[in-house]
């Protein structure tokens, strides 16, 4: 029997940047995200005593690199903690175009987490399936549910999970995603917030997190569109700025990244409301209602004329989309 898992990915508007414990991905902070309908993976999961080794087959090729010893420990660990050995299968088919920006590894680590269970028949429900994806990647916890989604930040293995604040949002809000710079990330997210911890600010922001979270909670229910947007436009800056104070200072941003910052910037002082939000990378994303996204889109056009613009809205939970041979 074929079990295929499809998840989405997310984009975090209060960010998850430090862990309390590395290797059980505890984050230090609890996050928001929005699960976004434009991108995802799809991933089946097999297992069988016969086969001769673990193989991992990402877009219809067999890898044998960096990313897929990564997927391998992470199924090793899940076998560890459920008690099977055998050898397995992965397939997985990535919709998350490179030009997006957006890490694949929370959509990826949550369909791979979602197949693995069903394959072994472990019936997890999506708590459960949240923590368990959470041992593969921090951001893939929030990337079981759809809509607004929090992970809180919980203490440890069992207390460390998301869950979804609305799955079914009634808010006009769009993702814009601005591809600036296509590259590989020279430093990943695991390496750059245990960097971020050794900014003198980086207490700072802790200490503040419990207000975001709370202020975001409430933009959300009130449907209230300008404060979701200043809110995630400062928890992005307050994650750069860590980067920026670190010890080892370093930073995300290429010159085109401010210069779409600057332009978000403009648009608002000239009557036309959107927000960043920046990642672990240079890609800009812009949150906006409906009825900018042209006039967005044209200003960005006429300063970089050739960025592509990915559109994105609320995406789904976690789903299993074939059971079938
Ligand atoms: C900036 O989830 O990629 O996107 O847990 O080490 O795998 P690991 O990191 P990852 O970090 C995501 C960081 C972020 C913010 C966020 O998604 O909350």
């Amino acid at each position: 029997m074929k079990i295929i898992a499809r998840a989405h990915t997310n984009i975090a508007l209060i960010k998850y940047w430090g862990k309390a414990d590395s290797s059980l991905k505890i984050p230090l902070m609890s996050s928001i995200s929005m699960t976004l309908d434009a991108f995802y993976t799809e991933t089946e999961f097999t297992h069988n005593v016969d086969l001769a080794n673990d193989m991992v087959i990402m877009n219809g090729k067999a890898v044998n690199d960096q990313a897929s010893y990564r997927i391998i420990n992470y199924v090793k660990k899940l076998q560890d903690i459920y008690g099977f050995n055998d050898h397995f299968c992965i397939k997985t088919e990535n919709h998350v175009p490179t030009a997006a920006g957006l890490a694949s590894s929370a959509s990826g680590f949550a369909a791979l987490a979602t197949s693995f269970a069903a394959s072994y028949n472990l019936n997890l429900n999506r708590q459960e399936l949240s923590r368990i994806a959470r041992l593969g990647s921090g951001s893939a916890t929030r990337s079981i549910f759809g809509g607004f989604v929090e992970w809180q930040k919980g203490y440890d293995d069992q207390t460390s999970f998301a869950f979804p604040i609305n799955e079914h949002p009634q808010m006009d809000l769009t993702m814009l995603a601005v591809e600036l710079d296509v590259s590989q990330k020279d430093i990943s997210s695991t390496c750059g917030m245990k960097i971020a911890q050794t900014s003198p600010f980086y207490q700072t922001w802790l200490n503040r997190n419990k207000q975001e979270i709370s202020e975001m909670e409430s933009a959300i229910k009130n449907n209230n569109f300008t404060r979701l947007g200043e809110l995630s436009e400062l928890s992005a800056n307050e994650m750069h700025s860590l980067n920026l104070t670190a010890m080892q200072s370093f930073s995300y941003f290429q010159p085109t990244t401010i210069t779409i910052m600057n332009l978000v910037r403009n648009l608002r002082k000239n009557g036309i409301e959107c927000y960043y939000t920046i990642d672990a990378g240079p890609n800009v994303k812009i949150l906006c209602q409906d009825k900018s996204v042209e006039d967005i889109c044209k200003a960005i056009h006429n300063t970089l004329d050739s960025v592509k613009i990915i559109k994105s809205k609320f995406g789904p939970g976690v789903q299993i989309i074939n059971c079938d041979d």
